[in-house]
């Protein structure tokens, strides 16, 4: 649909791809691998690979995008920061009650529970709230990419109590690298650059009346918090995941995760 900021940003598209191209002085072959690499991308996607999304996440465009939406967020008295949905979102996944695990198969790894309540910004208890999460398999797969995890594992949509109060048990997550044996692999390979993402756990938070929330809490004690080949983590949603407390030890988890969130 043809809006003026549509009008404004497509002359300002065609101006840049211009210059970036008199600049370069990019020849015709040039020209056509850059089509070819577009075409591929086309190609290689489905319902269970976006490789549109891991290209331009490859480039920093997804992060940059977010911060743009959402500028403000993470000090005290405002909402919690918001990251990347990143390529593998699911609507959909099982309604679980608060207490319960999202992982219906055994694929190893480490237990934890996490648990926290949902404020807004005066600090009101949230009570309703919808809380999607979201993560790997210690082998790097979510549970669409991997023909050994049952559907939707390692999903699970949580609502928080009249104390705005939630609570799972998941696993504690694991770095792995992004799908790199496609275009985004090859932009990786082209800049020497590395593919690994460091351990999270994504979070979509909806309420009615409420913006969504949508973003990621990353394990300090994972190397890659520092060095994300998608650029996405923010000082703010690294969090320490400690040993599982004497509440957290009668659910039979190794390690616990306290992560209040503010609307
Ligand atoms: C990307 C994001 C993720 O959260 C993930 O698990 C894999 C890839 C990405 O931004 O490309
Ligand atoms: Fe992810």
């Amino acid at each position: 649909k043809t809006t003026p900021k549509m009008r404004r940003i497509l002359g300002s598209l065609i101006q840049h791809i211009h210059d970036f191209t008199r600049e370069n002085h990019i020849t015709v072959d040039e020209w056509l691998a850059g089509v070819e690499f577009i075409n591929r991308i086309g190609q290689i996607s489905d319902d269970k690979r976006d490789e549109g999304i891991l290209v331009s996440d490859v480039f920093g465009l997804e992060s940059l995008v977010d911060s743009l939406t959402n500028q403000i967020g993470g000090a005290a008295g405002q909402s919690t920061e918001t990251a990347i949905i990143g390529p593998f979102y699911r609507s959909g996944s099982p309604r679980y009650p608060n207490g319960a695990s999202i992982i219906q198969k055994d694929v190893g790894g480490e237990l934890a529970w996490v648990h926290g309540r949902v404020t807004d910004k005066q600090g009101k208890p949230l009570a309703g709230v919808e809380l999607e999460v979201w993560h790997t398999a210690p082998n790097g797969l979510y549970e669409q990419q991997d023909p050994d995890q049952p559907e939707y594992n390692l999903r699970g949509t949580f609502t928080t109590d009249e104390n705005g109060k939630y609570d799972y048990i998941c696993l504690r997550p694991t770095s792995y690298p992004i799908p790199y044996d496609g275009p985004a692999g090859d932009l990786l390979r082209l800049m020497d650059r590395h593919p690994n993402r460091p351990s999270h756990i994504h979070w979509r938070v909806t309420k009615q009346g409420y913006h969504s929330l949508i973003t990621q809490i990353y394990d300090s004690r994972d190397d890659y918090v520092t060095n994300d080949a998608v650029f996405a983590v923010k000082d703010g949603l690294v969090v320490e995941f400690t040993d599982a407390s004497d509440e957290a030890k009668k659910r039979n988890v190794q390690f616990e995760l306290a992560y209040d969130i503010t609307l």
